[in-house]
This record gives C-alpha cells, sequence and structure tokens, in this order.
C-alpha cells in the first residue's frame, strides 16, 4: 500500500521530502534522483535547496534524471524542460548540470532518444528517488491514460487536458507542443523509491484513483500500486475523495520516526 501522508500545504510537504533527499545524499553521495517539472514539486527544490545553503552537504556526484521533455522546442526555449531542470533544480541546490540529464526531445534523434535514455538510467544504477507530481487526467511524468504499465521511455501525444494546463507557460495553447517524450510507466516502476505529490482539490480525483481506485491503464496514476515504496504527500483538498483517509492519517501519526518516509 502506498503510505499517504496529509499535510498542510505545499511549505510542509516540500520540507519533508527535502529532509528525505538530503537523508539520501548523505547516506550515497551519487545518489540518483528523479527529477519531475510542473508546479508541484517547487516546495520540494526549494527546501532542499534553503536546507543545502544553511547547512552545506557536498553534492557534486549527484546524479539526476528528469522524467519528460516536450518534443520539438528550440534548444534553450525557456519552457523546455531542460531550461525547467536548470533554473529550478540544478543551479539552486548546485547540481553539477553534466550529471543531470533530461530527455531529448530533438525532432531529428527522437527515434533513438528513448532507449538511450533507459540505458543512461540503467549505467546510473537506477533512480533511488522518484519526485512525481500527478496530471488532472492521471498521468505519471506524461503518460497519458492508456500507457501500458511496462513502458518504457517513448514518444506520446499529450492529450488536450494536459495541453490546456500546461496553456499557462506558453504565450497561447497552441504553442503548447503535440508531442512529448517522457519516461514510461514502466521506467517509474524501477525506481527504488516513489514519492507522488499533489495539492489542491483539482488532483482530488486523480489522487484517489491512483491510491484506492482499481489498477488500470485507464489511471496511469494506479501503477504506483504495483510498487512497494511509495510515498503520497498531499494536502486536505487533493485528500477529499480518499475513503480511507482516517486511516492513512492514523497511521503516520503512529509510525515510528526511524522508518522516515
Ligand atoms: P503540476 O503538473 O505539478 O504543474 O500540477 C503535474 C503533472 O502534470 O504531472
Amino acid at each position: 500500500m502506498a503510505e499517504v501522508i496529509v499535510v498542510e500545504d505545499g511549505t510542509e510537504g516540500g520540507a519533508l521530502v527535502a529532509g528525505a533527499i538530503r537523508d539520501l545524499i548523505s547516506a550515497k553521495p551519487d545518489a540518483v534522483l528523479g527529477l519531475a517539472t510542473g508546479s508541484t514539486p517547487l516546495p520540494v527544490y526549494r527546501a532542499l535547496a534553503r536546507s543545502l545553503a544553511a547547512d552545506p552537504l557536498d553534492v557534486s556526484r549527484v546524479r539526476g534524471f528528469a522524467l519528460d521533455e516536450y518534443v520539438g522546442l528550440p534548444a534553450g526555449h525557456p519552457e523546455s524542460y531542460r531550461s525547467v531542470i536548470t533554473r529550478d533544480v540544478v543551479e539552486p541546490l548546485g547540481l553539477d548540470p553534466a550529471h543531470v540529464a533530461v530527455p531529448d526531445g530533438t525532432l531529428a534523434t527522437l527515434e533513438t532518444a528513448g532507449p538511450e535514455y533507459e540505458r543512461a538510467i540503467t549505467a546510473a544504477g537506477g533512480v533511488d528517488i522518484q519526485i512525481l507530481g500527478i496530471g488532472r487526467t492521471g498521468h505519471l511524468g506524461f503518460n497519458e491514460p492508456g500507457s501500458s504499465f511496462g513502458s518504457l521511455t517513448r514518444v506520446k501525444t499529450l492529450t488536450a487536458k494536459t495541453r490546456a494546463d500546461n496553456a499557462r507557460f506558453f504565450d497561447s495553447p497552441a504553442d503548447v507542443p503535440m508531442h512529448c517524450i517522457t519516461q514510461g510507466l514502466g521506467t517509474i516502476l524501477r525506481a527504488r523509491h516513489l514519492v507522488l505529490l499533489a495539492f489542491g482539490a483539482a488532483k482530488a480525483h486523480a489522487v484517489a484513483a491512483a491510491v484506492e481506485g482499481p489498477i488500470t491503464a485507464s489511471q496511469p496514476g494506479s501503477a504506483i500500486q504495483l510498487h512497494p515504496h511509495v510515498s503520497v504527500i498531499v494536502d486536505k483538498a487533493a485528500a477529499a475523495e480518499l475513503a480511507n483517509l482516517d486511516y492513512y492519517m492514523y497511521a503516520w501519526a503512529n509510525k515510528h520516526d526511524w522508518q522516515g518516509i
């Protein structure tokens, strides 16, 4: 069962996850982080940056792999996930940019980009902790409904709903790319620890479907039920449709400190 942790807000959730990442890096200085983009994980990166500034830790050997990238944006486009990861993660945390990979959405080399990304993750020894958001469609990464639980990094077509949700980052909705390259659900499930964050009422349905719904490709988030170590960090609004919420809160309140998340 995924562990569901209800926090007051993104700030509290971000601090909790940043603490777990810090502990991981302390124990394993060449830890491999799975990095999500979007608004949801920002409090994690901000809390970790603050923690590293206040109490430095050697992060020079930390590696990172982003979940996904748009296809066909020009190099250096500010909304490419390469740019976002550089701005939100690599620079604030002081990571070595050479150690942080993002799937390559360049059209000319798209055919081989997926398998190459998979090889790079495997060569790094796999992802230790995978940060995840969840879309209103239930997507993890850009694995839209219907994505195979065995899928690996590949090109996908974004749903109209996801393109509309991401239009806020672009000048016009038509500028949101139609295609993306994303780690598959199978790739994500290979990470050793999944940490899924969701805040706000708009995510309540996707969270309930992921945690408690039937396991189905129609709800890609439900793939987390197949993983042995999942932490779901939600605020009250995102937790609102969980049938077993009382139990999750009771279990968290009575958990031993040594267990961490
Ligand atoms: P968001 O996106 O964090 O910006 O809401 C999450 C997602 O689409 O996976």
